[in-house]
């Protein structure tokens, strides 16, 4: 058996198809190596020095920071800082963008990520990961400043996420399809073991939190209250439901079986548009889904066609098999 590593796949992406250079190339390989460390970082729990556990701080978004948030934070950035490849970085834990030391050279590439997602279930042992964005920094843009980094998904030229579960996953995007690399621990090395992944285009799993019901708008209760009807109901067929309140194991079981996956809009975040972060959480993971054949939507607008006005903007996600995320868009649209 021909075994592919995730180095072996992208001097393949960048030499025989031109997908991407060297410098691309690099930065993913430093994130695939900052994954890792956070992965071992995990596997120690409670063993391990400040692993579990509060971190006994606010990150810019006022959300109490665990110590692996912090820790998984400081990892990406000391990772990421002197390879060259970055003009800059920015961070769900960070409020600013983090500037590339003077000593080091800068590249044109800016790197966003959620370190640590998923982090309510650190303590409880249950399946968390990273996620993260790449994009290009615009010519003479300060890639010190949020300006540089408010493009639309779009314009992604990478995006993935790492899952820290039973298995270490490493889920990749650089535009050609999707690819599923899994860390084998005893070479340290992630190899690829599914690719060109498909989200079938129809399902009979969603993901909600159900406990946010009552405060959802008309079209998210008339759809998932058409879904608990069941076989009894306007859909004719009974769902199943999974929260794992991990987007990344959430949208890897989406992955795997299909599915379709809301945070949706709540009436409790007025000026808010959502909880989760378009730049870090929702972008990336779009972008993923789109090119394994799914969709995602706010409810009234593509993810990726929304243009960012803050580093922090939070939307409402609507994403997963493809005709469950247009019914859903059909019925905003009906309001
Ligand atoms: P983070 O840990 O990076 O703040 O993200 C948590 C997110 C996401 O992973 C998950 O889908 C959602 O929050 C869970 O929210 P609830 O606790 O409201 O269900
Ligand atoms: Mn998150
Ligand atoms: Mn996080």
């Amino acid at each position: 058996m021909r075994r592919i590593t995730l180095s072996r796949y992208l001097i393949e992406e960048q030499r025989e198809k031109g997908r991407i250079n060297a410098d691309l190339r690099l930065l993913i390989e430093v994130v695939a190596r900052a994954c890792k460390r956070i992965a071992i970082a995990i596997g120690k729990g409670g063993l391990g020095e400040g692993v579990l556990g509060d971190a006994g701080s606010d990150n810019v978004q006022g959300e109490a920071q665990k110590k692996l948030d912090v820790l998984s934070n400081e990892i990406f950035l000391e990772a990421n800082e002197w390879g060259g490849h970055l003009a800059g970085m920015a961070s769900e834990e960070m409020e600013l963008p983090h500037a590339i030391p003077n000593r080091y050279p800068q590249g044109e590439y800016l790197l966003l990520f959620d370190p640590l997602d998923g982090s309510s279930n650190i303590d409880i042992n249950v399946s968390v990961g990273t996620i993260f964005s790449v994009l290009k920094c615009p010519e003479g843009a300060d890639p010190t400043r949020e300006a540089a980094f408010l493009q639309p998904g779009s314009a992604q030229v990478a995006a993935g996420y790492a899952v820290y579960g039973p298995t270490t996953l490493l889920v990749l995007s650089v535009g050609d399809g999707v690819a599923c690399f899994t860390l084998d621990r005893e070479l340290g090395s992630f190899v690829l073991t599914r690719e060109h992944l498909q989200i079938p285009p129809d399902t009979r799993e969603f993901a909600i939190n159900m406990s946010n019901q009552r405060h959802w708008e008309a079209p998210v209760q008339r759809y998932v209250g058409e879904l608990l009807q069941g076989s009894g109901g306007p859909r004719g067929r009974d769902f199943n439901m999974r929260w794992v309140a991990s987007m990344v194991a959430d949208v890897h079981r989406i992955l795997t079986r299909g599915g379709v996956f809301l945070y949706p809009l709540d009436a409790r975040m007025g000026q808010q548009g959502g909880k989760l972060r378009l730049l870090y959480e929702a972008n990336p993971m779009s972008f993923i889904v789109e090119q394994a054949g799914g969709s995602a939507s706010t409810g009234r607008q593509r993810i990726l066609d929304v243009r960012p006005a803050a580093l922090h903007q939070r939307v409402p996600v609507i994403l997963g098999s493809r005709n469950e995320v247009e019914r859903i868009v059909a019925y905003h649209g009906e309001r």
